[in-house]
């Protein structure tokens, strides 16, 4: 039962504006000084290039030339950056020629997208987020850097933290869901972790990269590279957020995204990049295009040839040129000509060079170049115990009933089926360019730890007709049932089927938008025809994205949300499986019932008809379905059950600057040892722009012991009483607000408290 309780508490008026400014180091700023006085108009520009690794490749084609032309600009001092180049040798081999061969040896930055693990890949991003436990992402993250860095790395294009109420969208995969308080202290956690105390000290923490600025998740149509269309109101109060904690905790990059925003490319968005980015937030670090998406402002229509995308973005504030052959060569002659104010280039080159400076890359270019230290760290026991740790976190029972699970430990016929049981690469999912293939422990191996049952595999149904890449559409088995016998003949011998059914890892991720987001090719069908057979199904979804699995919710008495958890994948599945680990997440993004439902989310607002109240036809809803969600947002079952009780608040009318202290008794209420999401949620009755009818704005992850008690404070601050009005100004207004505490965003129906 999910009890909620709510309050009114009453604010007085108050304006107040939050401004972060990142400190600068004077030492750091005179060697830039020196160091920009002897460069030439062509070695700023060069810093400003960066070129793409001469193998691997993230995007179209690389413009930039041939790998020979590469090297020989890498000699002119003409590249101040490389992204997918890895390992000690082949880094050290770019590196030397720039610190060795060139005019002023200025290193280059290595870039790379370490977005959930380098070798030993953690889950992707949106199970993480998923686990709403801030150090156990910290420590994913600080050990994808470490990982990373010994192998040369020092700078990762992550965290990515695109809010989305899409899962149409292949991307969703790569951030944290659908709410901007969740998604900002999971956007803060993960540049703790690459970037630890923000001094580089270590040789194995990396400068992170916040991504893509922005406003990516909202792409009309989940449509790949397409346009953003949203309000002033939800950049401000739902997209920006996320980035402010970023810049605020520290942050030395952000990427600009391929959208537009109100019809400006945002790589040539002067607003978003100088006027809120560097110069409101005070962000100190360096803003790099994403691939290409300078030069692509020209297909867009918004820049009529290369000069012209070259100025904008540079005017506007990005920095560095990814792979788009724009900056090299084009700024030259334009600030030759005058027609590129020499400051814009300065601006640029300083906050790259500073941030080369603060990762120690002046005093020692090769200190991330240590191939014993690569040796020891990469792929270390550690490292997969720490990813193993984070991916239990990370799954979110779904629905347990016939007390399925946990599984008996012993005398038990179990049969196991679908080719995702067996994949030891899929679970690895997207987005893993340093993993090796086929490096998971896949579910299958993980229940085989387990030695007290009767296991008995059979594939019955190939997922993808064949093993897709990150580079190739993933094509599903349409046809082939050949297997089906089989695993029905196994189903029916058993006392409990396991079926691992989804989406291969590389469904989503990068240009992976989908419309239809039902369980791929002939999983329904499998599915059904097994649950003909023996309903004791447990199924265990793979997935980078909320699927729509209205026939399972209603018929399979058990689903386990276990998205693509990387390397350690099969045993965190088994662990949770069999009760070793008692399930603790909670969804980070809302499940629909159908694709026609997008955008969903919990934050949605109330309309002027929420309700059926004149008991007609005119109110907000849809003729053919339900407009709640399938699973709501920060839904997620355990092994126990919890109580919420007694919600109280330290007063009932606050002014300026006083302390909200709400507190709530948690109970738990069953038989075994468990951790709660207990989430705070306000609604803001009236302001001067409508405001959803909740947000989450506070959350305590809890362990008890079966009938432990504990009392849980959250404390609300201006930062959680306020939005961002239509002049961007930080504002608390005063009014009632109502208060909801509870283990997730959804409420029973006798509280009447208004629903999706
Ligand atoms: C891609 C992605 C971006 C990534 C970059 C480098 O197009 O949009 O997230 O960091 O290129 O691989």
């Amino acid at each position: 039962m999910k009890i909620i309780h709510f309050f009114t508490i009453t604010i007085m008026s108050l304006t107040t504006t939050i401004n972060a400014q990142q400190k600068l180091n004077p030492e750091i700023e005179k060697k830039i000084d020196a160091l920009m006085s002897k460069m030439t108009l062509e070695e700023k520009v060069g810093q400003m290039n960066q070129y793409n690794g001469f193998w691997d490749v993230t995007g179209p084609a690389p413009v930039g030339g041939t790998a020979e032309q590469k090297y020989e600009n890498i000699k002119k001092g003409l590249v101040g950056s490389m992204l997918t180049v890895r390992g000690v040798a082949e880094v050290k081999a770019v590196q030397k020629i720039a610190v060795e061969q060139t005019r002023l040896g200025i290193p280059l930055i290595i870039g790379f997208d370490v977005i959930h693990g380098y070798k030993t890949l953690s889950p992707i991003p949106l199970a993480e987020a998923a686990s709403w436990d801030m150090k156990a992402i910290e420590k994913s993250a600080e050990t994808a850097a470490s990982e990373a860095a010994a192998s040369g790395i020092n700078w990762t294009f992550g965290p990515m933290m695109d809010i989305s109420k899409d899962a149409r969208w292949g991307r969703v995969m790569e951030g944290a869901g659908e709410d901007p308080y969740l998604g900002g202290k999971v956007a803060a956690a993960r540049v703790r972790g690459f970037q630890g105390d923000n001094t580089f000290k270590s040789p194995l923490r990396i400068a992170a990269t916040a991504k893509h600025f922005a406003a990516y998740g909202f792409v009309e149509s989940a449509l790949e590279y397409n346009a953003a269309e949203i309000s002033t109101n939800t950049l401000y109060n739902q997209v920006l957020p996320p980035f402010k904690s970023a810049v605020d905790a520290g942050l030395r990059s952000v990427m600009t995204s391929f959208n537009t925003v109100n019809g400006i490319p945002a790589s040539g968005d002067q607003y978003l990049l100088r006027d809120v980015l560097k110069n409101k937030w005070g962000f100190s670090g360096f803003v790099i295009s994403d691939w290409a998406s300078i030069r692509e402002m020209i297909p867009w229509g918004f820049s009529k040839d290369e000069n012209a995308a070259a100025k904008s973005a540079v005017e506007a504030g990005t920095d560095m040129d990814m792979e788009g052959g724009i900056y090299f060569p084009y700024l030259i002659d334009l600030v030759k000509q005058g027609k590129v104010k020499q400051e814009y280039l300065d601006d640029a080159v300083r906050r790259i060079l500073r941030v080369k400076y603060e990762l120690g890359l002046f005093d020692d270019p090769y200190r991330f170049l240590n191939e014993k230290r690569e040796k020891e760290v990469v792929g270390s026991k550690a490292n997969r115990e720490a990813v193993l740790d984070i991916a239990k976190k990370s799954i979110v029972l779904l629905k347990n009933e016939k007390s399925l699970l946990p599984l008996k430990k012993s005398g038990q016929k179990i049969a196991v089926l679908g080719s995702l049981a067996e994949s030891k690469n899929s679970p690895l999912g997207s987005w893993r360019i340093a993993a090796d293939n086929n490096t998971a422990v896949s579910v299958l191996e993980g229940l085989q730890q387990y030695k007290g049952n009767s296991l008995n595999y059979v594939k019955g149904l190939e997922l993808t007709k064949v093993e897709p890449t990150f580079l190739t559409e993933v094509e599903y088995n349409t046809t082939d049932r050949s297997g089906f016998e089989a695993a029905k003949k196994a189903a029916r011998e058993a006392d409990v089927v396991v079926m691992v059914l989804g989406e291969h890892g590389f469904s989503s991720g990068e240009a992976r938008s989908r419309t239809n987001i039902d369980l791929p090719g002939l999983q329904q069908e499998f599915l059904e025809e097994i649950y003909n057979v023996n309903s004791n199904i447990v199924l265990v979804l793979n997935n980078g994205r909320p699927l729509t699995i209205p026939w399972a919710a209603e018929h399979i008495p058990a689903i386990l949300e276990a998205w693509h958890l990387g390397t350690e994948t099969g045993n965190a599945v088994a662990q949770v499986l069999y009760g070793d680990y008692n399930p603790s997440g909670k969804l980070p993004m809302s499940f629909p019932r159908n694709v026609g439902q997008i955008p969903i989310s919990y934050n949605h607002y109330s309309t002027g008809r929420f309700t059926n109240k004149d008991n007609n036809v005119f109110w907000s809803h849809y003729s053919d379905v339900d407009k709640t969600p399938l699973y709501p947002f920060g839904f997620g079952l355990s092994y126990t059950t919890f109580e919420y009780s007694n919600l109280r608040i330290n007063k009932k009318s606050f002014t300026k600057g006083e302390k909200i202290i709400v507190s709530v008794d948690l109970k738990n209420t069953g038989k075994v040892k468990g951790k709660e999401v207990a989430q705070l949620y306000l609604h803001d009755e009236f302001s001067s722009v409508i405001k959803p009818v909740k947000e989450l704005k506070g959350f305590e992850l809890v362990e008890l012991k079966p009938g432990e008690s504990k009392s849980i404070n959250f404390t609300l601050s201006d930062y959680e009483m306020g939005f961002y009005n239509s002049q961007y100004e930080f504002v608390i207004e005063p009014g009632t607000f109502k208060v909801m505490v509870g283990g997730s965003s959804d409420t029973i129906l006798s509280q009447n408290i208004e629903l999706f």
